[in-house]
């Protein structure tokens, strides 16, 4: 059985496809890919079918992280029973995902990233959409610190 995570915030070519990216790497760096499904999406679809933003790829690449993925909405239908782990960028997302949820028995796969930081102070991943070139390198401390603390928390629960 493989641990399956979506990473959601609102369109789904910033964050979440960076999250995507780097838990794909570490998984990958850790000899577990075949043990893990990771996917992510948008809680609005205004960027669907587009690749992530070119700043955020750029940004990705320079750390080695190859941004692949395609915006695709939340899907109501099927991402609540399909996914064990639904991990939001910020308060805007959870409280959309909770909206979008069909079934109250979903709830508790709703988390937030920064649940799972180690060393990061930061509560929330900052959107760096209409930001600065900073943006998007917090952005990645984050995930990259957040990311290593998920996987430590899915290996304990075991
Ligand atoms: P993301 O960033 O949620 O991290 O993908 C955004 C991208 C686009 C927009 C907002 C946030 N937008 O309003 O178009």
């Amino acid at each position: 059985m493989k641990h399956k995570i979506l990473f959601v915030c609102l369109g789904n070519i910033c964050r979440s496809p960076s999250a995507e990216a780097v838990m794909k790497h570490i998984v990958l760096k850790k000899g577990l890919e075949n043990k893990f499904y990771i996917d992510s999406a948008g809680t609005a679809a205004y960027h669907e079918g587009q690749r992530a933003d070119s700043r955020m790829r750029k940004f990705g690449s320079k750390r080695g992280y190859d941004l692949t993925s395609i915006s695709r909405p939340v899907d109501q239908n099927n991402d609540f029973e399909e996914f064990d782990y639904i991990i939001a960028m910020d308060d805007d997302n959870i409280w959309d995902l909770k909206r979008m949820c069909p079934d109250d028995k979903y709830l508790s796969k709703i988390k937030i990233m920064t649940d799972f930081r180690q060393k990061m102070s930061n509560t929330y991943v900052p959107d760096p959409y209409y930001g600065g070139d900073n943006g998007f390198d917090l952005e990645l401390d984050i995930l990259e610190d957040s990311c290593e603390g998920l996987l430590k928390f899915i290996n304990s629960a075991k």
